[in-house]
C-alpha cells in the first residue's frame, strides 16, 4: 500500500443498517458483501456480533466467503463484547476487530457517568484485550467531532500503546465544519505519540451535508482511511457516502489520494443496496441518482450534445451508467429534440425540424416527458409527414 492510498472501509452492513426500518437477512447481506469484495474495498464491517445472534451469524458467513477484504466486527469496550466478535470472525482471512467508547463530555458524563481517566483506561484495556485475539485493532473515540483535540490526543496514544493499527475518529453527530474536521486531524497527526503506528481513518456522519467534505479534508491533512456506506445510508441523515468520496479523488488526481476501487461498478452496486434494504435512491443523489447523468434544459442539452464536458464532469461509463440521458420536456430545445429523433430513425432537415418542434412544445406542454413512442407520434402527426 502506498502513502497516498486511501483504505475504503465500507459500513454498509453496519452503521448503513442502521437505517430506520431497514432489515437485510443474512443471506442478502453475504450478497452484498461478495459484490464489495469485487468492488474492490479494504475493509467490509459485516456487523455489530454481539447485537443479535441474526449479527452474529452474518458475519461468521461473510468472514467464510470475503477473499481479499479484511472482515471486521464492531464491539463496545466490554469484554463480552470483544470475545463474541473474536469468535465471529474466526474463519475470516483478515479479521479485525473495531473496539471503542465515547469520549465527548457528554458521552463521559451522561453515557458512561464516568470522568476522563477512566474512559481512557477502558479503551486501553479494551484495545488490549482486542488484541489477545487479533493482530488488527481499530479503536473508535465516539463523538470525536465533539470532543477537544487535547483529550482525543491522550485517548488516541492510550490506544495505540495497547496496540491500535488503526485509530477512527467520528464526527457521530456530524456536527464538524470541512476546516474544523481537517484541522482535528492535523492535530492528531503531530501531537500523538506513536501516531506513525497506526493510520487515522474518518468516520462522518450526514446531519449537516457534510460528511464527504469532512471525509475529504479528512485525508487531506492525513488520514489515510475513510469509512463509508453506498448510498450514504445509514443512521438519521446517514453517513459518508462511498461512491462520492472514491469519485472526488478520482476527480482530483492533482490530490494525489487513490483509492483501489473499480469505479464502474459503483452504479450497479448502489442499484443493489438501494433494491435490498427497499431504499429509494433521491433522483438527485451525486455519482448514482437516476438524474446524475441526465440533461434537461435546451441550453444545457445543446452543450452536451455538441460535446458532453460541457456539462459533465464524470464520464458515466466510469462509474457504470451506460450513456448520458437527453430527457425531452417543454424546457428543451431542437438540437435534443433532432438528436433523439435520429436516435429512433429520423434524420430531419432544419425546414422539418421547425415544424416538428412546434408540434412537440405543445404536446410537452401536456405531458411531463416525452419518450421514444411520443416522438414516433409528434413526429408522424407533423405537417412535414403528411
Ligand atoms: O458514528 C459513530 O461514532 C460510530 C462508531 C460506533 C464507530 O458509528
Ligand atoms: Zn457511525
Amino acid at each position: 500500500m502506498s502513502n497516498n492510498n486511501i483504505q475504503i472501509f465500507d459500513t454498509t452492513l453496519r452503521d448503513g443498517e442502521q437505517v430506520p426500518g431497514c432489515k437485510l437477512n443474512s443471506e442478502q447481506k453475504v450478497v452484498i458483501a461478495e459484490q464489495l469484495d469485487t468492488l474492490g474495498v479494504d475493509v467490509i464491517e459485516a456487523g455489530f456480533p454481539v447485537s443479535s445472534p441474526g449479527d452474529f451469524k452474518s458475519v461468521e458467513a461473510i468472514s467464510k466467503i470475503v477473499k481479499n477484504a479484511t472482515v471486521c466486527g464492531l464491539t463496545r469496550a466490554v469484554e463480552n463484547d470483544i470475545k463474541v466478535a473474536a469468535e465471529s470472525l474466526r474463519f475470516a482471512n483478515k479479521p479485525r476487530i473495531h473496539t471503542g467508547i465515547g469520549t465527548s463530555e457528554s458521552h463521559i458524563l451522561h453515557k458512561f457517568k464516568s470522568n476522563r481517566d477512566a474512559i481512557i483506561e477502558r479503551a486501553f484495556e479494551a484495545v488490549k484485550y482486542a488484541k489477545s485475539f487479533v493482530e488488527d485493532v481499530e479503536f473508535y473515540a465516539e463523538d470525536a467531532g465533539r470532543t477537544d483535540n487535547e483529550y482525543l490526543a491522550r485517548v488516541c496514544e492510550a490506544a495505540i500503546k495497547a496496540g491500535a493499527t488503526v485509530l477512527n475518529i467520528p464526527d457521530t453527530t456530524g456536527y464538524c465544519l470541512p476546516s474544523e474536521y481537517g484541522a482535528k486531524i492535523k492535530y492528531l497527526k503531530e501531537n500523538v505519540k506513536g501516531i506513525e503506528k497506526a493510520i487515522l481513518s474518518c468516520h462522518c456522519h450526514n446531519d449537516l451535508g457534510l460528511a464527504t467534505a469532512n471525509s475529504i479534508e479528512g485525508v487531506i491533512n492525513g488520514a489515510r482511511q475513510i469509512e463509508c456506506t453506498i448510498n450514504g445510508i445509514g443512521e438519521r441523515a446517514g453517513n459518508t457516502a462511498l461512491e462520492e468520496v472514491v469519485m472526488v479523488l478520482k476527480q482530483h488526481p492533482y490530490l494525489n489520494l487513490d483509492t483501489n476501487i473499480n469505479t464502474s461498478m459503483l452504479y450497479g452496486m448502489s442499484q443493489l443496496v438501494s433494491d435490498s434494504m427497499g431504499i429509494y435512491t433521491q433522483p438527485n443523489k451525486a455519482i448514482v441518482g437516476a438524474n446524475a447523468f441526465a440533461h434537461s434544459s435546451g441550453i444545457h442539452q445543446d452543450g452536451v450534445i455538441k460535446n458532453r464536458a460541457t456539462y459533465e464532469i464524470i464520464d458515466p461509463k466510469d462509474v457504470g451508467v451506460t450513456e448520458s440521458a437527453i430527457v425531452l420536456t417543454a424546457r428543451s430545445g431542437r438540437a435534443a429534440l433532432a438528436y433523439r429523433a435520429k436516435n429512433v430513425g429520423y434524420e430531419l432537415t432544419k425546414l422539418q425540424l421547425d415544424d416538428v418542434y412546434a408540434n412537440f412544445l405543445s404536446f410537452a406542454d401536456r405531458k411531463k416527458e416525452i419518450n421514444d413512442n411520443d416522438i414516433h407520434q409528434i413526429i408522424e402527426t407533423s405537417n412535414v409527414y403528411q
